[in-house]
């Protein structure tokens, strides 16, 4: 029999979603996948090469290091201080992930005991929500609203949750609305997280998809090292999902709990990926990236226009690969995924998947070849004059 913390857990989202698709797909429908955020571009090559040539060295079969090699951690930190002018001591503010789901997974078992709280945003990527119900924690769901541009309302918090919180999650850009954050938000989350002795986790998965302005850290606010911990992924930034492959900077305390968690449940990230990790965040990649990006761009537009065309409300944000739109009149998100994909074989992500916040929207992520995004959006057109 599962146990009871498992039990308590629904389906993780994109493996249901993947159910159902499969399932259309039996039944002969040409199904357009536009629900999880799996870049459909190709891994740059020079990252591909170095794995090739990373694989052949015999030193590599072994097991890495619990930590992440020093070599990939120093590109790290370099990499951080180009990009966000913050700089990390590699040795102890820095630790290499099998993919960012994996270290936002564990922080919560470093830190939660059974009975405490932990502040999750809603909607929200699942995993800051079942992590902390597989400790035996709570999780407190904070509403994420558009009015107030998907950030945090931290008045509507109330006191108790305040004072027994041992960890907040934030997420910007943020999936699965978009949204960004400014200078004065993440100011806000550090000052609240100082304020109430909260560890600040910041979820920057994201950070390299945007249209023109730079997301930025949470280290960008003076005093964040004090009680935060930030994720990253090289997933979306190079296409490199299946790579399996992030990383942490932060505080050392919060590195160094990570990585008792870690060292108990894994043996590190291969070392060849490693190497490749180090290919991908040197300065000549940025090019790739900025590619990526435009490509993004213009399908956002692209969809985003011909959504309006047909009466659909978007939220209008410059970052990430998603799209959140507000449901079909009288549908709830789940019936108008249900309906999307049932009529026209589009797979979208309902808002609600993400939280009972999410209700009243739906995702689409750009993530399709282009032409395979076009003919979504006139099946989308047709169910409509239909
Ligand atoms: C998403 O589509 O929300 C994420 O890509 C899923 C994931 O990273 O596990």
């Amino acid at each position: 029999m599962l146990s009871s913390r498992l039990s308590r857990l629904p389906k993780y989202l994109f493996a249901e979603i993947d159910e159902a698709k499969n399932e259309a797909m039996r039944s002969g429908i040409d199904v357009i996948d536009l629900s999880i955020g799996d870049p459909d571009l190709p891994t740059p090559r020079p990252i591909i090469d170095t794995l090739y040539e990373a694989a052949l060295k015999p030193e590599n079969h072994k097991y890495p290091s619990y930590a992440g090699m020093i070599s990939f951690r120093k590109a790290i930190s370099e990499w951080f201080e180009r990009r966000f002018g913050v700089l990390f001591d590699p040795n102890s503010e820095i630790i290499a992930l099998i993919g960012s789901k994996e270290g936002i997974a564990h922080i919560h078992w470093a830190y939660l005991e059974e009975g405490d709280i932990s502040i999750v945003p809603d909607p929200g990527y699942p995993v800051y929500n079942n992590a902390t119900i597989l400790t035996g924690a709570t999780p407190y769901k904070v509403p994420l609203r558009e009015e107030n541009n998907f950030f945090i309302d931290f008045d509507t918090i109330p006191e108790d949750v305040k004072q027994k919180a041992k960890i907040i999650f934030i997420n910007y850009p943020n999936n699965p609305t978009s949204a960004g954050a400014s200078y004065e938000n993440l100011e806000k989350v550090v000052w609240f997280a100082k304020k109430y002795n909260i560890i600040l986790c910041s979820d920057l998965a994201y950070s390299e998809i945007y249209e023109d302005e730079k997301p930025l850290s949470i280290f960008n606010i003076p005093g964040a090292k004090d009680v935060a911990i930030e994720f990253h992924s090289l997933s979306k930034t190079f296409n490199m999902t299946g790579w399996r492959v992030g990383f942490a900077v932060g505080n050392k305390n919060l590195i160094n709990g990570l990585l008792a968690i870690k060292s108990n449940v894994d043996s590190g990230v291969f070392n060849a990926i490693q190497e490749a990790g180090i290919r991908a965040l040197q300065p000549d990649m940025e090019k790739y990236t900025q590619e990526t990006r435009e490509i993004i761009s213009r399908r956002k537009k692209f969809m985003t226009e011909s959504l309006e065309k047909i009466g659909l409300k978007v939220y209008k944000s410059k970052y990430t690969f998603y799209i959140w739109v507000k449901n079909l009149e009288g549908h709830s998100s789940k019936d108008t995924a249900k309906k999307f994909l049932k009529e026209i074989g589009v797979v979208v992500t309902p808002g609600s998947g993400f939280g009972e916040a999410g209700e009243g929207y739906f995702r689409i992520s750009l993530t399709a070849p282009d032409d395979r995004i076009k003919e979504a959006s006139e099946r989308i057109k047709k169910l409509f004059i239909s």
